[in-house]
Order: C-alpha cells, then sequence, then structure tokens
C-alpha cells in the first residue's frame, strides 16, 4: 500500500510571520499516521525558520524550484546544497508556473531531478497539459514525454523515490478540477509510463500526487481513485484548516 502525500504548494504567498503562524498551529495537529506525509512548500525566506519550528514534527518543508549547479555565479539562485544544509526534504520541480514564466523546460527539470537526488532532496516532479493540448488529444503524449524526460538517466532506485505530480495546467486555480476519472486516467498513464522505463515494483513503489483546484470537498474522491497518492494543492492549502482537513483525508 502506497502511503498518501498531501503537499501544501504556497506558491508566492504569506509573509514569514503568517508563515510561523502557520506551521506553529498545523504541526501540532498533522495525524500521527504512517499511511500520511504533510509537506509546506514555501518560498525561499521562510525555509530555515520552517525547519527549524518542525525539527522532530511529522510536517515536513519542501522549497519550490532551484538551481541544479551547487554554487557559482548564477545571481538570485538557490542551490541544492543550500537547500540540504537548511534541512529541506523536499523540492518541486518543473511547476507549470516556472516552465511559463521562468522557461524551465524538460532539459532543466531533469537537470534538477538529477542535482536533487544528489544532495539527498525528494524531488516533487510536476507535469501538466494545458486546455488546448486537452482538446487537441495530446494529453497522454505529452504527459508521456514530460515524464520520461525528467526522469531520463535517473537509477531505478531514484525513480523510485521521485514523487510526480500531474497537474492539468486547465485546473490550477480556476476552480476547474478535472474530475475524478480524468485525473485517473492520467496518473494511471504515468505509471505505466514509469513501467515501461523501469519495473512493475517500481512502478508500484512510485509516488503519483495530483493537483489543481483540489480542495476538502473533493479530496476525498480523487485520493479514492487506484492511482492518485496524493495531492500538490495551491489554494486550499494556505488555510490552516482546510490544509489540515486534506491532510487528514490522507490519513
Ligand atoms: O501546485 C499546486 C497547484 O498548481 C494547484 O493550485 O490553487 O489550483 O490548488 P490550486
Amino acid at each position: 500500500m502506497r502511503k498518501k502525500v498531501i503537499a501544501g504548494n504556497w506558491k508566492m504567498n504569506k509573509v514569514l510571520s503568517e508563515a510561523n503562524r502557520f506551521v506553529d498551529e498545523v504541526k501540532e495537529k498533522v495525524p500521527n499516521s504512517e499511511q500520511v506525509e504533510a509537506i509546506v512548500c514555501a518560498p525561499f525566506p521562510f525555509l530555515a525558520s520552517l525547519v527549524e519550528k518542525t525539527k522532530g514534527s511529522k510536517l515536513k518543508i519542501a522549497a519550490q524550484n532551484m538551481h541544479f549547479e551547487n554554487d557559482g555565479a548564477f545571481t538570485g539562485e538557490v542551490s541544492p546544497v543550500m537547500l540540504k544544509d537548511l534541512g529541506v526534504t523536499h523540492v518541486v520541480l518543473g511547476h507549470s508556473e516556472r516552465r511559463e514564466y521562468f522557461a524551465e523546460t524538460d532539459e532543466t527539470v531533469n537537470q534538477k531531478t538529477h542535482a536533487a537526488f544528489q544532495h539527498g532532496l525528494t524531488p516533487i516532479v510536476c507535469v501538466g497539459e494545458t486546455l488546448e493540448q486537452r482538446e487537441a488529444n495530446e494529453t497522454m503524449g505529452l504527459i508521456e514525454t514530460q515524464v520520461q524526460k525528467a526522469l531520463q538517466g535517473l537509477s531505478e532506485e531514484q525513480v523510485a523515490n521521485t514523487i510526480i505530480a500531474y497537474e492539468p495546467i486547465w485546473a490550477i486555480g480556476t476552480g476547474k478540477t478535472a474530475t475524478s476519472e480524468q485525473a485517473n486516467e492520467v496518473c494511471t498513464h504515468i505509471r505505466n509510463v514509469v513501467r515501461e522505463l523501469t519495473s512493475e515494483a517500481t512502478a508500484e513503489q512510485v509516488i503519483i500526487q495530483y493537483g489543481g483546484s483540489v480542495k476538502p470537498a473533493n479530496v476525498d474522491e480523487l485520493l479514492a481513485q487506484s492511482d492518485i497518492d496524493g495531492a500538490l494543492v495551491g489554494g486550499a492549502s494556505l488555510e490552516v484548516d482546510s490544509f489540515l482537513q486534506l491532510v487528514e483525508a490522507g490519513a
């Protein structure tokens, strides 16, 4: 049985005092269950404080991006070494907003995924299609390419430890959730792609999340699907109560 992984992606929201308050409250209430993992993906300036606050708790702290180089002349960037040194455990890579606004490509996502493993960080690799691509029936082919390219050159063990988040771009922040069947269909496809790249055992192990307007009202149905092992949540992760409800749904 795969555990459920619920990750709240705050994106560019909150200030430090709000982030600290959120984590102080949530860390006491995260269910003490092996069945669910709760992660907050916070902006860089909050990471050190949040990691410190969550030491010894079940709540994990993730970054929302990083560079693939360890150090050097990359003004404005943050390296995997820096994240690891802080105690961050996970990093979101290839979110569609980074692909769209910050020139992230399948190639850089692959470089970053390798870098994450080199430094003991668990990558949460995002893939997803636009509405135009869905309407043109390109979803499955596109997702296959994104997954193959992101995982290229990884060992089987690394693939097994990658979290893949399927986030249809048309469902992000729009209130339009993919139906649980639509979401599961693509997540099943992702598992099949992983199976072809590696093995049955690895495909069965890899965690595949759905993201796109997940909220307490729809999370149960999504998590009940055969190939959905968690959620990557934007808007509904910003409030303590709704984030906790999402985590409890996975427990
Ligand atoms: O990474 C989470 C995401 O993009 C979904 O955002 O606000 O639709 O839950 P939201």
